[in-house]
């Protein structure tokens, strides 16, 4: 009999992330001040960030341990299972062995919390009360939603408005663990007024929420800013993914030869990635994959310099792959995957050549997901399931050339609440988006030009 599931128990879990900084093939390009374009040290960031993450941010400490807390919150979900997708393999007659790593058995449901808790954590620890934040598929802010409410923090919510409108129950979810979920663009912040005084029909963007929520932070002092993807600690803190998938495929002998992660900021990516980046560094031979929309395509047509986080030129300028900060991609339902950049580094991995990235169309991608569905019973997030496409055309080469390559993905999510878009695909009403490159172009002309 085959095995599905490889499991550690909570025992077996990781007690430390692991820091690729001082790993990285050449250092991260470092961070501007939005108005002097002059470099930044980290004492910029102490009006949105508590102490311990921006140490984090700027650690060259290879290995950061995990506080007892956060492990103990952890042990709720964690550690997730890592799945062999034995329907999937059948169904497309393949020699290649698929594997997925589970993250949407967490509370919230999906990878998100591992850095929502460990961010709730420190921010409880330096007296902060409340924290504000943007969302766009609503799992960022339900899972920072369900650490507050586990330390006792408010929570504010800026909810991407066409997630607001097409995903009603992730707003009930986020009201049910306490917190404010409010549709961005709005009227509260500054930030959110300028918009609707150009669009007052704006679909909204990651980019105009982040701006509300920074605004939101900045202007309490007894509030402070969290972020769900992009930054060094946020991916710090996913790379439990990836040591405890390491672990697993330990206890059967194997080694992954392809990893796969949807891409919006990088982070379930990254946290699946980094830990077999240290390896690929040393040496090991194995490809791995950042599967992004065709419709918003940061990593594969976007340029990789400095750009600012944010649509109202907030946050620090990043060097990155960007689509640029004004670029407002389509309704797409992969909600999370609407961001303009990309993380620094994610983008140093991919200009330095240790990473690949492709990009999917929303039809292809929902095809694959209810093949994944009817295979493997899990509905995944829309997010998730760009990359199972990838993982699928990956495995219809395998049957191809005859190769049994072991293939690794992290499905950051279920798709609960997206049962909406599943709906649209079935009847028919979804539609591919190809961003054309002259309106690229002219997002990418708004950029600040720095040597
Ligand atoms: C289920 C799921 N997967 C992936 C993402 C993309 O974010 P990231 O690239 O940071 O993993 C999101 C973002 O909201 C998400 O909800």
């Amino acid at each position: 009999m085959q095995d599905r599931k490889i499991m550690l128990s909570e025992r077996e879990m990781p007690l430390s992330w692991y820091n690729i900084l001082p790993d990285l093939p050449t250092p991260l390009s470092p961070p501007l001040h939005p108005a002097t374009h002059q470099p930044i040290g980290p004492e910029a960031l102490q009006p949105i960030f508590p102490e311990a993450l921006i140490e984090q941010e700027v650690s060259s400490q290879s290995t950061i341990s995990i506080p007892e807390e956060v492990l103990d919150v952890y042990r709720l979900w964690r550690p997730t299972p890592l799945v062999r997708a034995l329907g999937l393999e059948k169904k497309l007659n393949t020699p290649a062995k698929i594997f997925y790593k589970n993250e949407g058995v967490s509370p919230p449901g999906s990878h998100k919390p591992n850095t929502a808790v460990a961010q709730a954590y420190y921010n409880r620890q330096a007296g902060v009360k409340r924290l504000a934040t943007e969302t766009g598929a609503g799992q960022w802010g339900s899972a920072l939603a369900f650490a507050c409410n586990h330390f006792g923090l408010e929570c504010t919510v800026y909810m991407v408005k066409v997630s607001y409108q097409q995903k009603p129950y992730r707003k009930s979810m986020m009201h049910v663990w306490g917190a404010e979920v409010i549709p961005s663009p709005s009227p509260k912040t500054k930030a959110g007024q300028d918009i609707l005084a150009k669009d007052p029909d704006s679909l909204g963007s990651l980019g105009i929420a982040i701006s509300e929520a920074i605004e939101d932070a900045v202007q309490h002092a007894d509030t402070k800013y969290a972020l769900g993807s992009v930054l060094n600690h946020v991916l710090l803190h996913q790379t439990i993914i990836g040591l405890e998938t390491q672990q697993q495929f330990k206890k059967i002998g194997l080694q992954p030869d392809i990893l796969v992660g949807c891409c919006g900021g990088g982070s379930n990516f990254a946290g699946l990635a980094l830990p077999y980046v240290r390896e690929k560094i040393n040496g090991r031979n194995l490809r791995i994959i950042a599967v992004e929309p065709t419709a918003c395509p940061s990593l594969t047509r976007g340029e990789f310099r400095y750009d600012f986080g944010d649509t109202a030129h907030l946050t620090p300028l990043l060097k990155m792959f960007t689509l640029g900060h004004d670029f407002v991609p389509p309704g797409i339902h992969a909600g999370g995957l609407r961001y303009h950049g990309a993380s620094p580094i994610v983008s140093n991995l991919l200009h330095n050549g240790i990473i690949e990235a492709v990009g999917c169309k929303q039809t292809a991608v929902f095809e694959s997901a209810l093949l994944f569905a009817r295979t493997e019973g899990i509905i995944p997030a829309p997010e998730s399931a760009h990359a199972i496409h990838c993982v699928i055309e990956e495995a219809e080469k395998c049957r191809e050339a005859g190769e049994e390559k072991v293939i690794v993905f992290s499905l950051s999510g279920h798709g609960h609440f997206d049962l909406a878009s599943y709906d649209s695909f079935l009847a028919n009403q979804l539609q591919d988006y190809e961003y054309p490159e002259e309106k690229i172009k002219e997002a990418l002309s708004e950029l600040p030009v720095i040597d």
